[in-house]
């Protein structure tokens, strides 16, 4: 990435922009957006723009926002920009990855596909890749760099609480939970867990003792709260001392916090990928540090 690179944001981004800009040492600039009144976008960038750009997009929320990534792309081309940056610090539609039933959309390579036309680097954090190891699978650019919050939430929760035992809710947690739990030495644990729909999830605490444990469930994302909340209760069943939870991405949709709390979980920490009041650590000089890797 040139020093000269410029950093180009939406205005509901614009203190995740600032904190990257600063990390990075970027300039940055707003892209304009005007909403018809049909709900359709226009978008105005800076008239010219230098050969290195960076856009900064997180795509929780993501249907309207990929419109948005696409004009965006594209006129950015237009106006000058050779080499072009996504960083998304959520990646959405990234867990139908394959056709469950038969007639399914595979949303995870249809989406990733959709961004390698418009990009040349895409950098994102804990990408729900289950089925594949690597986020250029999904997202053929020459330049596909998947980070990791884990470390983030471990020094976190090694600052929070004493000896914690961290917990996965289900099998697809496993990665990030072994991360984090490496780097400080933690106990950890997976649950086993079946889906039976959006907000029906069925969990199985792993065999070992948690009573009088802090314990600390860690998952990539929480969305309805559900899988946290079922795990968080048959953990306190099980005497946990306290269950704390600490994610990556903060979706909660709806009312999630408060199913999260409801079930007696004590505090929720997350990364900013995505700007919610549960933020505790920033990615931002983890991004800026991928940022500072890519030569174009
Ligand atoms: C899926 O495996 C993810 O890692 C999360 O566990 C899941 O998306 C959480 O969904 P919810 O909060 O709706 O239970």
């Amino acid at each position: 990435m040139t020093a000269t690179a410029l950093l180009l944001y939406f205005e509901d981004e614009h203190e995740s922009a600032l904190r990257l800009a600063g990390a990075a040492a970027l300039v940055s600039a707003p892209i304009g957006r005007h909403r018809f009144p049909d709900g359709e976008f226009k978008l105005r960038l800076p008239a010219s723009l230098p050969e290195s750009v960076v856009l900064l997009r997180t795509l929780e929320h993501p249907n309207e926002k990929l419109v948005e990534l696409l004009l965006a792309a594209r006129t950015a081309r237009e106006l000058g920009a050779r080499h072009l940056t996504l960083v998304a610090p959520y990646l959405a539609y990234m867990r139908q990855d394959v056709a469950f039933l038969p007639g399914e959309a595979v949303s995870q390579r249809i989406v990733g596909r959709f961004l390698a036309d418009l990009f040349d680097a895409v950098i994102t954090v804990d990408p729900h890749l289950h089925r594949i190891a690597t986020l250029r699978e999904a997202i053929p650019v020459p330049h596909a760099i998947a980070l990791t919050g884990a470390a983030l939430l471990a020094d976190l929760i090694a600052g929070r609480r004493q000896r914690p035992l961290l917990v996965g809710p289900d099998a697809e947690s496993a990665q990030w939970v072994a991360q984090a739990a490496a780097r400080h030495g933690f106990d950890h644990a997976v649950c086993r867990k079946v889906r039976h729909g959006d907000r029906d999830v069925e969990i199985e605490l792993p065999p070992v003792n948690v009573a009088g444990r802090a314990v600390v469930l860690l998952d990539d994302v929480a969305s309805t709260g559900q899988t946290l909340a079922s795990a968080a209760r048959l953990l306190l069943a099980a005497r946990a001392a306290s269950v704390d939870v600490a994610v990556t991405h903060a979706l909660f949709a709806g009312d999630a916090l408060q199913v999260i709390l409801d079930a007696g979980v004590g505090e929720v920490w997350s990364t900013d990928c995505i700007s919610h009041s549960s933020n505790a650590v920033s990615v931002a000089p983890l991004i800026a540090a991928a940022l500072s890797g890519i030569t174009h």
